[in-house]
C-alpha cells in the first residue's frame, strides 16, 4: 500500500468551530469522512473571536510565521487543536484581522479589509504547511475566501520545488459570493500584475477572488450535478459562466452528505424527547414542545405547522415566503421561522409575525438547538429557494420526518423526489417557477396529503429510506484527488512550464 494521500484542507468556515452556513457543515463532516477512509487530511481556518469561547483545548504551536501582506511582513500565530477522530485543525490567529464579533462583516456590510483578511489566511497556510514540512498532495479549497491558494500556487510559488507535485481543488458552495475587490487591492493580495487580466484574477476591472479559485485550480467541484450543470449558463452562473463553460472538463458536480452524527432524532441533544426516526409519537411531542416553546395556538397540534431555518436572503426565496405566509394562516397551518440576515427581511417577517401572534411564531438569530428542535417539530420544512447549490436543511429533514416542500434547483432537486399521490413514491413537494403560486400550490398539496395521516407516514417512510450519508460523497471526492495526484505525477497538468 502506498502512503496515504495528503490533503490540506482549507475553508473560512469550520463546524463546530465557526459557523455560518452549510459550509461550515461540509467542512467539518467531510475530512472525518475522508480521514475514515485512510486519507490524512488536515484542516485550516482562521482564529475567529467566538473559537476562543469553545470548550475545547487548542495549544499555541507557533509564535510567530511571517506572512507577506502588500509590502509588510506581518506575524501571525498557528494554533492547533485534535479533533476526537485525531485530525490536526490549525488556526491563523492575527487580532486586528480575525478577533471580531461576525466573520465576514456586520449590519453594515462585509468588513472593509476582507481581501487583506483573506489573502493573509491563503498566504499564511501555504506558508505554514512549508514550514512544518506537510507536503500536502492536494490542497482542497472552498468558496471565494480561499480562493488565492491556487493562485499562489501558479504564480508566487509555481517554481517552488515543495509545492511541484501539489494539485489543487476548488470547490464552489455559492456562486453568488464572488469576493469582488477594486484593481486598486491586487498588490495587498501579493499576485503579480501580470496576472490581472481576463483569464486570470481580473474580473470587469476589478479583482474576484472567486475567480481565481476558478481560474487557477487544477479541479473544479460543486455541491450538487444539478447545480454544475446550472452554473455554466448566465441565469445561475451570475457572471462566472463564461468561465465555468471553459472549465467544464474539470468541473465535478458531488452531492454534499448529511452529517447523520450530528442531525439524528434518536440522539438530538436537544430535542425534548428524542425520538426514533419514523416514530409518530415521538414527533408528535416535538410537536406539541414547539407549539410551546414558540407560543403558538395549542389547536395547531392537530393541522399542519410548517418551518423554516435558513439565512434570510434573496437566494433563500425570501420574496416568496413573504408574499405567502398570509396565505397559509388562511389554511389554518402555523409557521415557524428561525433565521438571520438581510434586515429588510427580518423586519417584514417581524411584522408579519406580530400581526397573526400564535399563528406565525419568527425567531431572528442564529440558534443551533432552535433549529434542532424545529426540525423535529415541524411537519413540513419550506426550503422555496432562488438557487440552491445543494441545500442541507432538506436532508436533515428527511431523517426527522418532517416533509420538506422545495423549489426544484441544484441539490434540491437532486435530493427531493415530488410526491406522486396514486403510486404513493416521492419524498417531499417540488415547485418550479420562481412564483409565489407554484410554491403556495406545492403548499396545499402538501397539506392535502397530511391530512390523510397513513399517506402522510407512508410519505414519511420514504424519506427514511434515503441515505445521504458522507460516504459516498466522500468516495467520489477521493477519487478526484487520486486523479489529480496521478495526472501531476505523470506531468499531465500544472508543471512549473505549464502556461497559465
Ligand atoms: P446555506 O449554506 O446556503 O445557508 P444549507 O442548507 O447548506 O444552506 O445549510 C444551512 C445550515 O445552517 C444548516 O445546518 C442549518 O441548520 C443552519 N442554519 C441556517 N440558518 C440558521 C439559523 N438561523 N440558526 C441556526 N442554524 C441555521
Ligand atoms: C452554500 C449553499 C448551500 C450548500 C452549502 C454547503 O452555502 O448555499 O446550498 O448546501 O453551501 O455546500
Amino acid at each position: 500500500m502506498g502512503e496515504a494521500t495528503k490533503v490540506w484542507f482549507l475553508s473560512p468556515e469550520v463546524e463546530p468551530f465557526a459557523k455560518t452556513g452549510g459550509l461550515a457543515d461540509v467542512a467539518g463532516a467531510l475530512p472525518r469522512a475522508l480521514r475514515s477512509m485512510g486519507l490524512d487530511v488536515r484542516v485550516g481556518l482562521p482564529y475567529y473571536r467566538r473559537i476562543k469561547d469553545q470548550p475545547v483545548s487548542i495549544d499555541l504551536i507557533l509564535e510567530k510565521l511571517e506572512v507577506p501582506l502588500g509590502d509588510l511582513k506581518l506575524p501571525c500565530k498557528v494554533l492547533e487543536t485534535k479533533t476526537k477522530e485525531g485530525i490536526r485543525v490549525y488556526f491563523f490567529e492575527r487580532e486586528d484581522l480575525f478577533d471580531r464579533p461576525q466573520l465576514y462583516g456586520n449590519a453594515e456590510g462585509d468588513y472593509y479589509d476582507n481581501l487583506e483578511r483573506f489573502s493573509f489566511f491563503c498566504r499564511g497556510a501555504i506558508l505554514f504547511a512549508k514550514m512544518i514540512g506537510f507536503s500536502f498532495d492536494v490542497v482542497h479549497c472552498h468558496d471565494w475566501q480561499t480562493g488565492l491558494v491556487p493562485a499562489y500556487l501558479r504564480s508566487v510559488y509555481r517554481n517552488d520545488p515543495f509545492f511541484s507535485h501539489a494539485g489543487s481543488v476548488f470547490t464552489i458552495h455559492n456562486i453568488g459570493y464572488q469576493g469582488l475587490f477594486p484593481r486598486a487591492k491586487l498588490d495587498a493580495c501579493g499576485i503579480p500584475p501580470r496576472e490581472f487580466h481576463p483569464d486570470g484574477i481580473e474580473y470587469w476591472g476589478g479583482i474576484s477572488l472567486l475567480k481565481a479559485g476558478l481560474v487557477y485550480s487544477d479541479v473544479i467541484t460543486t455541491v450538487s450535478p444539478r447545480y454544475s450543470v446550472e452554473i455554466q449558463a448566465p441565469e445561475f452562473g451570475l457572471g462566472m459562466e463564461g468561465v465555468l463553460q471553459k472549465r467544464a472538463q474539470d468541473l465535478h458536480g458531488i452531492l454534499n452528505g448529511a452529517d447523520y452524527s450530528a442531525w439524528d432524532p434518536g440522539k438530538d441533544p436537544h430535542l425534548v424527547a428524542p425520538y426514533e426516526p419514523g416514530s409518530a409519537d415521538g414527533k408528535k411531542k416535538n410537536k406539541l414542545a414547539l407549539i410551546e416553546e414558540m407560543n403558538l395556538e395549542a389547536s395547531l397540534k392537530a393541522r399542519p405547522l410548517l418551518g423554516m431555518i435558513s439565512r434570510l436572503s434573496s437566494q433563500k426565496g425570501c420574496d416568496l415566503l413573504v408574499q405567502v405566509l398570509e396565505n397559509l394562516v388562511g389554511l389554518d397551518a402555523g409557521v415557524v421561522i428561525l433565521g438571520s440576515g438581510e434586515e429588510k427581511y427580518e423586519t417584514m417577517l417581524l411584522d408579519i409575525s406580530r400581526q397573526y401572534p400564535g399563528r406565525v411564531a419568527v425567531r431572528i438569530g442564529f440558534d443551533d438547538p432552535l433549529a434542532h428542535r424545529i426540525m423535529a417539530g415541524a411537519d413540513m420544512l419550506l426550503v422555496p429557494s432562488q438557487y440552491e447549490p445543494c441545500g442541507l436543511t432538506q436532508m436533515y429533514a428527511l431523517r426527522y420526518g418532517t416533509v420538506p416542500v422545495v423549489r426544484a434547483t441544484g441539490g434540491l432537486d437532486d435530493t427531493i423526489v415530488d410526491f406522486d399521490p396514486l403510486e404513493k413514491t416521492g419524498n417531499g413537494f417540488k415547485f418550479g417557477p420562481y412564483e409565489a403560486k407554484p410554491l403556495l400550490k406545492a403548499i396545499l398539496r402538501a397539506i392535502d396529503v397530511f391530512k390523510d395521516g397513513e399517506t402522510w407516514q407512508g410519505l414519511i417512510r420514504n424519506g427514511l429510506k434515503e441515505d445521504f450519508s458522507w460516504d459516498r460523497s466522500a468516495r467520489k471526492y477521493a477519487e478526484i484527488y487520486d486523479s489529480l495526484v496521478r495526472r501531476k505525477r505523470e506531468g499531465e497538468i500544472g508543471g512549473p512550464e505549464d502556461p497559465v
